[in-house]
This record gives structure tokens, sequence and C-alpha cells, in this order.
């Protein structure tokens, strides 16, 4: 009898206990099982005025405030875009000194967009959220996807190139895969930031067109089907109001077109009023520069503009508290999708895969621009003595070029690299050539490289010449570096010609030693007025943790060469829309984007202007045969007039008229490699003028020698719109248009007619 009701109140004390554990009775912002809405409501339900005003700008140079009273968290940031910044003090830019805070580096985001690599964007989005993970960071301010207008753009290796089409399939996965990390994204600088110079300073005039043609797409992809967490506010101005707070971007395109839900955080001093501030569509200040803030007082943040000024207006009456609620619901949705997410994994640090991983996206990303004769790849049976010039194959880049600067555990240098793959198969000699950049300090972290050289610029390229004469094959590594007016934050660069005497030098290494390849690293188009001087010549960007095994993978044949340009090398500047219309002008007040669409290759088409290296140009060190494209259809039937049902049927009626393009590329050579298919379409009559043709598809095909395989472009009515500036909507016209299968923008195998019925 006792037994039996001991076994009962034990059964009802477990029943007790279960029930307890499945069902949660504390407050609902804290419920992992609450809908995310209602805990955001929840919290700020509870939270005071002062409390809410905390939140939304910054406590650090890098974290904000949570609320310590409810147990909500700080929230960390962290750049970005290609690897996880060192940890800097708490109000200074330098770094802390800590001694585990070494990440490694990927290639910058010109060398992703190089890849043509959708898979590619997915690993490096994988490996870099993994290493924001461990490092407790919430926020990547990074990937970057302002457009490349002009080649002296300062910033432009952190970017993914000139073609809106490329940079929205290219950033789509990097922003997946970090967020599944529960790290956000911050997609920057939202918008119109392609210039460095005055970049606080200068008013953008664009036309409609271009603005939603050429400069949001990448942002909307990223924000509407990378289903980003957060976007960083631009420096410079639109329509004279700040891009951090701006009411046409943020609200009424941003948060209204595009209904955004997640948080606008400025750039680091990107906000300079607070009634701006709290109408404009901004969320989450940082980085501004009150005379506190320098000085490291314990109040600076207090005088953010969204800080005390914002409090002293709510507490007056002057303005809202639901616009205030609004931001914080934002602000607190970020914190619950990343530092408040019970789900989020460990990530890694410095991991082999991470490494193997820089040093995958550097192999795919590396252009082969030029290969006559037999320079490459380098035969070690044959090349017993290889000379390598130049200052970019001893000097680290992972240090410098402004807030994308690291601290890498290690940098694998080009020279080390080709070192490694060589061994004993043939001495290497190395000659200087030409001194660019001594300085190897950026925030207090240093390279530890001593560069000085006290040669004249005569006896640099004297040594090398003579070198290059006893050789029997020359690798020049040069281009342009992370210093000021080079590719650096901050500053742009001054002409389109290499720095250095460098053009001096590689025309004298051409005549002293006929095997010679050129390599630059850049982040840039450079001019090269010895061209026809060089039988090869590689574009290898700033490779990263991995740069000297990645370039040595490809210039010793390990790696098939198979990445392509994402913009267009011109000759001169004046081949440039920008430049030849005077859209860069001296003094950087109010820039007229006067080329509108024709930026990069819309320009050489349109002008019929031979570029030097064109868009999507890239060659391989095996060959490939295209056969020719059969199209699945002869038209697409437009969906516009009839009544469309619903988004969703409107989506599947178009995709189900779409064309589908398709060949067989076949290897042909004697190495595995991949080729790279193209489609542009062109509108051959429209009530607008549009650029002669556009990228709308691609595929990269891996073939091993003699395979074949089946390459499959498909296009459907929403690639034949343009932006209509009257209507304010996307439009297409019925009519003739073609379809351009090509190798690159200016390679064009097949063109095929069809009609928008
Ligand atoms: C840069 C941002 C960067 C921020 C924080 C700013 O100067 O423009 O890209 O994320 O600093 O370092």
């Amino acid at each position: 009898m006792i037994k039996k009701a001991l076994t009962l109140i034990s059964a009802v004390v477990l029943a007790m206990a279960c029930q307890q554990t499945v069902k949660y009775s504390g407050p609902t912002y804290l419920d992992q099982n609450a809908p995310l809405e209602d805990r955001i409501q929840d919290a700020i339900s509870r939270m005071t005025l002062e409390e809410k005003v905390a939140v939304i700008h910054a406590q650090s140079k890098f974290s904000s405030a949570g609320v310590p009273r409810l147990g909500i968290p700080e929230l960390w940031c962290t750049d970005g875009p290609h690897g996880i910044r060192a940890e800097v003090l708490w109000d200074e830019w330098s770094q802390a000194g800590w001694t585990n805070d070494s990440c490694v580096a990927y290639p910058a985001l010109t060398a992703l967009a190089a890849s043509w690599n959708p898979e590619i964007s997915a690993l490096y989005g994988k490996s870099i959220g993994e290493e924001a993970r461990y490092r407790e960071k919430d926020v990547l301010l990074g990937p970057g996807v302002n457009i490349y207008r002009t080649p002296l753009g300062g910033r432009n290796f952190e970017y993914m190139g000139e073609d809106p089409y490329l940079a929205s399939k290219m950033v789509v996965p990097y922003v997946q895969e970090v967020q599944k990390n529960g790290v956000a994204v911050c997609v920057k600088h939202f918008c119109l930031n392609n210039m460095e110079e005055n970049r606080h300073g200068y008013d953008v005039v664009v036309s409609d067109r271009a603005l939603y043609e050429i400069y949001l797409p990448a942002f909307k992809a990223a924000v509407l089907e990378g289903g980003a967490w957060s976007i960083m506010g631009a420096y410079n101005l639109y329509k004279g109001q700040h891009l951090c707070t701006n009411q046409y971007i943020l609200n009424d395109i941003l948060k209204g077109e595009w209904a955004f839900d997640g948080a606008v955080i400025s750039d680091w001093g990107g906000v300079h009023d607070t009634d701006e501030a709290i109408t404009n569509g901004m969320d989450l200040e940082f980085g501004t520069w009150t005379d506190g803030l320098t000085m490291g007082k314990t109040n600076a943040y207090d005088n953010y503009f969204l800080a005390q000024p914002y409090l002293a207006k709510l507490r007056a009456g002057e303005t809202s508290e639901d616009i205030l609620n609004e931001k914080v619901a934002r602000v607190l949705r970020l914190m619950m999708r990343t530092a408040m997410n019970p789900d989020k994994p460990f990530g890694a640090l410095c991991s082999d895969e991470h490494i193997a991983a820089a040093r995958k996206i550097g192999d795919e990303s590396i252009v082969l621009l030029k290969n006559d004769g037999d320079v490459l790849p380098v035969d070690l049976a044959s090349t017993k003595k290889l000379l390598v010039v130049g200052e970019n194959a001893v000097k680290m880049m992972t240090v410098g070029g402004g807030s994308s600067s690291l601290k890498v555990k290690h940098e694998v240098l080009p020279l080390e690299g080709i070192k490694a793959r060589v061994g004993d198969a043939a001495e290497v000699i190395f000659e200087r050539g030409y001194i660019g950049d001594v300085g190897g300090t950026f925030d207090g972290v240093t390279t530890g490289q001593d560069l000085r050289d006290a040669r004249s610029e005569e006896q640099l390229i004297a040594d090398a010449v003579a070198a290059a004469k006893e050789a029997d094959a020359v690798i020049f590594i040069g281009g342009l570096n992370k210093a000021d007016h080079q590719d650096c934050e901050g500053t742009d660069r001054r002409e389109l010609g290499l720095p250095y005497a460098q053009d001096k030098l590689i025309a004298a290494l051409a005549e002293a030693n006929e095997k010679l390849a050129v390599v630059i690293i850049s982040g840039n188009a450079v001019a090269m007025p010895w061209v026809e001087q060089v039988p090869a010549i590689v574009e290898s960007w700033y490779g990263g943790s991995q740069a000297g095994n990645s370039l040595a993978d490809v210039l010793f044949g390990d790696v098939n060469p198979s990445g392509h340009l994402p913009f267009t090398f011109p000759v001169s500047l004046d081949d440039t829309g920008v430049h030849s219309l005077g859209g860069y002008p001296e003094e950087m007040k109010t820039v007229e984007y006067k080329e509108g669409l024709l930026v990069g290759y819309r320009w050489a088409d349109t002008k019929n202007v031979k570029p030097l290296f064109a868009f999507g140009h890239g060659l391989s060190y095996t060959t490939f045969e295209w056969s020719e494209a059969k199209a699945s259809a002869t038209s697409i039937k437009s969906v516009q007039s009839e009544v469309a049902t619903s988004v969703e049927a409107e989506k599947a009626a178009k995709k189900s008229s779409a064309i589908t393009f398709k060949l067989t590329v076949k290897n042909t050579g004697k190495r595995a490699g991949a080729e790279l298919v193209q489609l542009y379409v062109s509108d051959t009559e429209c009530s607008v003028e549009r650029p002669q043709k556009e990228l709308k598809a691609f595929q990269k095909v891996y073939l091993q020698p003699g395979e074949s395989k089946v390459v499959e472009l498909s296009i459907c009515e929403d690639d034949l719109r343009f932006f209509d500036e009257t209507k304010h909507a996307w439009v297409s016209e019925k009519g003739e248009f073609n379809a351009i299968i090509a190798a690159s923008a200016s390679d064009i195998r097949q063109t095929i007619p069809f009609t928008l019925k």
C-alpha cells in the first residue's frame, strides 16, 4: 500500500517536472520558442527610455550596449570583409595587443568575384563566418558591393567588380553562409560610395535608372535573396543628405520598397545630425568623432547624436517614442538573431579547413590575362635558374589598406610559395627591382618586415636586368599595394599607371629575357604600356594568408587558372565613361555620374572602345571547344499584361516562359580545367537608351581532358527589364532581343535572336 502510494507520488512529481521542462514560464523576450516579434515587443515593453536609447549607439569602438538589468547582452561588431580584425582598445583604434586574435585572411573580394563561382563565395562566407563566431563577434562588417565605377577607387579591392548581376550572384552565398553561424553580415557601404577622396563630403547626382540598374541590385540581392540582417550606410551624400541618414535610400527604398527588417548601422562617424538620424532611417550609430572619443573620455558615447541629444528631445516631447521603438526593435531583432541565438555554433579559428579554403579561393580567382609562348606554366625540367623580381614578391599585403587590415598568423608570400614549390628542382634567385612602400604597420599591427633598401632606381633596375640575363626564366611580381593612393581606404589612386617606375623595369626585363611572366598584385586595373613586349601576364589580386601558395599553384600548373576579370581593364582613363565625361571632378563636392548606365564594359561596348582586357576575360592552360548553342524557344511570353493571381503565380509564369540556351563545352587539351560561359542580353529596339549588352547568366564548368559537359543558361522576362523613371517601375518592352553567348564582353561566340511577345 505504502509502496503504491510512493510510486504514485513520484509519478506525479515526475510529470510536474517534465511539464516544467517543456513549458517556459519566464518573460516572453527570453522564451526561445515564442515568435521573434512577440519577444521583441515584450523586451521593449520592459525597457526604460534610457535603456532604449542606450542600445542604439556605440559604447566602445566596436560594441553597443545591451540591457544588463534584463540580461540582454552587448552586440559586438568586427571588420570585415576579408578576415576578422584584431581586437582594438575600448576607445581607440590601436590594437589591444592580444595574442590570441590572429585570423586567416581570405583573398580580397575582387578576387572572390573573379572566381565567378557562387560555390566559392559560399565557402568564403562559411569560413569567415566561423572565424567571426569563434571570436565571439555578432556582426561582420562586410561584404562590400559598391560598384567598380573608376579604376582609381581606393576601396575597389573590397568590392565585387563592375557588374550588378555578377556582384548580386556572388554576394548572396557569402551572406547566407556567414549568417548560418549566428553572425550577421553588415553589407556595405549603402550606397553610391564609389570613390574615396573627400568621402564624407561629396554629393552624388545620379539618374534613377543608373541607381536602380547599376548601383542598387547587389545590395537588393543581399537583402532580399541573401536575407542580410544588417546594412551599413555610406559616408558620402545623395540628394544633399548623408547616406547614413538618407530618407530616399534608407526609408523609401531599403525599408519601404524592399521591406528590410534588419538594422541600419552607420559607417563609423557617418552620422552628423540628431534630427536626420531620428527621422531618416538610422538605427545604430557607431564611430562618431566626438572630442571625447578621441581623448578616450568616459562620456564620449553619451555625446553621440543618438545618445543624450536624442534623449533630451524625447524627454522634452519633441519627438515621438514610436520612432525610437522602431529603431530599438530593429536592434533587438539583430541581437536575437545573433548574440541571443542559443543555437549558434561554436565556430573555429585558423583551422586547417580555413587555411585550405583561403588557398582554394585564391586558386580559383587568379586570372591568366595573356599567355603567348611557353613561359607559363613554368616548366621545371627546362628551368634551372628562375629569377623572381619585384617588391610584391616579398611584401606582406594583409596589413594596411584601412579597416580591412588584418593580423594573420602567417602570410605565405609569393617568393616563399614559389621556393616551396620549386624545392631542389631549380635555383630561385630574387631581385628587388623597385622600392615601393616600406611601411608595414596599421593601428599597431606590424608586419615585422624591414623592406628598406638604399639602392637608386637605376641601380635596382640594372641589378635586376643583369640577373635576368643569366636566368632561364623571369617572374616579375609587382602591381599596387595598400599604401595611401594605392589600394587603400580614405584615398583614391592618382593615375592608372603602375607606381615606382615599374613600367620602366618591366620593359627592361622584357629586353633582357624573353621568358618573362608579369604578375600584378592589385585590386584595381592598371595600365600596361609594355603589354606587347611581355609574353605572359597574370592578375593575382590580394590573396590573403595563402597568397604565395595560390600563386605558385597557378604559375607551376598545379592548378589550371580559371579566374575571369570582374571589371574592365581600360587602356587609359579616357577609355572610361566616368573619366572621359568628367564624372570624377577634381574638387569632389558634387559628383555627377554623367556616364549614367555606361559603367565598365557597358561604356566600352556602346562607344566602341577596345579595352586592354575585357570584363569576363580569363585564359586557361587547356583549350575548349564550344558547340553551337541551341535555344529552347524563339520567344518569351510576357506575363505583364495578364492578371497574375499572386506574386508567386507571376513568378511561376515567368519561369515557365523562360528560354534555355544549351551548348556543349569540351576540354580539348591535355590538362583538367574550367571554362566560363557568359550570357549577355541585348535589346535591339527600345523606347529608352540601353547599354549594348548586359550580363544575365553565367556558368563555370570543370572538365577533365577530353571531357564534355552541357551548359544550360536561362533567361526570363525579368532579365529583359529596364527601370522606367516615369513609372518608377521595372518594365519590359515587347520586341526583338539578342542572346549573346560569350567568353568575355569582347569575345562573342554566338548571337541568337529571340522575341518578347
Ligand atoms: C569604414 C568601414 C569600417 C569601419 C569600422 C570605416 O572607416 O569605412 O568599412 O567597417 O570604419 O572599422
